[in-house]
């Protein structure tokens, strides 16, 4: 077999990386599973994120610090089975990359060889860069994540929007420019001001990608629970949903109950004789 890529328009991390400036934004998506991987896929996503957002939206935990590498690679294998076309990226979990070098590297490598990850995804700025360097080193392209950081909270003190502050704000160019440097092919921009997203844009070479970061980025990410309202309760100002499929949830569920109990399904066309 030849190990040359036989889908002729799939996403690659070079050609995501030569989007910079291009004009046409790119889109990436979370995705957890199959199904959602293969909607996303018709729908034309250029990039796949099996974010660890999996621990908020899918697995009920009160934030990502609780998500493990084996809970990440069961949801990456899940969308690296039926990924076609779009760039798979996915997320290092919590304490997958904070205890050296080469743990962080066998712990990326588990989601190229075991998921079929093109990239994956490290929170932090210059404090990881001898971790994202040795990722890179190891031939596994990495995207970096500045900003309001999920696996920061607790030093953080909450979800709060990032680089509102001088100081903030230039430190996080700093680190944006610092990745762009050691050789990430992206960075993603959570929940910052708009303009220290135009700053960090007009600043770096490769695509920025945001999120609750204002219009300037070169992409936009959003979780897909958020974007088509799988979860009840109110969502970040940032976030528009574009479905409620919550409330078609319960609702659909509600009217096969009452069949159920007024013995109406199944009916004798639902039954095998
Ligand atoms: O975990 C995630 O879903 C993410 C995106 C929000 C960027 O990191």
């Amino acid at each position: 077999m030849s190990p040359t890529n036989k889908t002729p328009s799939r996403m690659t991390v070079p050609s995501f990386r030569s989007r910079k400036g291009q004009g046409t934004l790119l889109v990436v998506l979370t995705a957890y599973d199959a199904s959602t991987a293969l909607a996303a896929e018709e729908a034309g996503v250029d990039c796949l994120l099996v974010g660890d957002s999996l621990g908020m939206v899918v697995l009920g935990y009160d934030t990502t610090l609780k998500v493990t590498m084996d809970e990440m690679l069961h949801h990456a294998r899940a969308v690296g089975r039926v990924r076609r076309r779009a760039l798979l990226v996915a997320d290092m979990p919590w304490l997958s990359f904070h205890l050296g070098a080469e743990d962080a590297v066998r712990n990326a490598a588990r989601f190229v060889r075991e998921a079929g990850a093109d990239a994956v995804k490290i929170e932090g700025g210059r404090r990881r860069l001898p971790v994202v360097r040795a990722i890179l080193d190891a031939e596994i392209p990495v995207m970096g994540h500045l900003g309001l950081t999920p696996q920061s909270v607790l030093r953080f003190g909450g979800y709060k929007v990032q680089g509102r502050e001088t100081a903030e704000a230039d430190a996080l160019v700093e680190d944006a420019r610092a990745l762009a440097d050691a050789g990430v092919f992206s960075i993603v921009l959570e929940g910052i001001p708009a303009g220290l997203a135009e700053r960090v844009t007009a600043e770096v070479g490769v695509p920025t990608i945001g999120i609750g970061a204002g219009r300037q980025c070169d992409g936009q990410v959003l979780v897909i629970h958020d974007l088509l309202g799988m979860l009840p309760g109110p969502v970040p100002k940032f976030v528009r949903r574009y479905a409620n499929l919550h409330e078609s949830e319960v609702e659909a569920i509600r009217r096969w109950a009452d069949d159920v109990r007024k013995r109406t399904y199944p009916s004798d066309a639902e039954t095998y004789s």
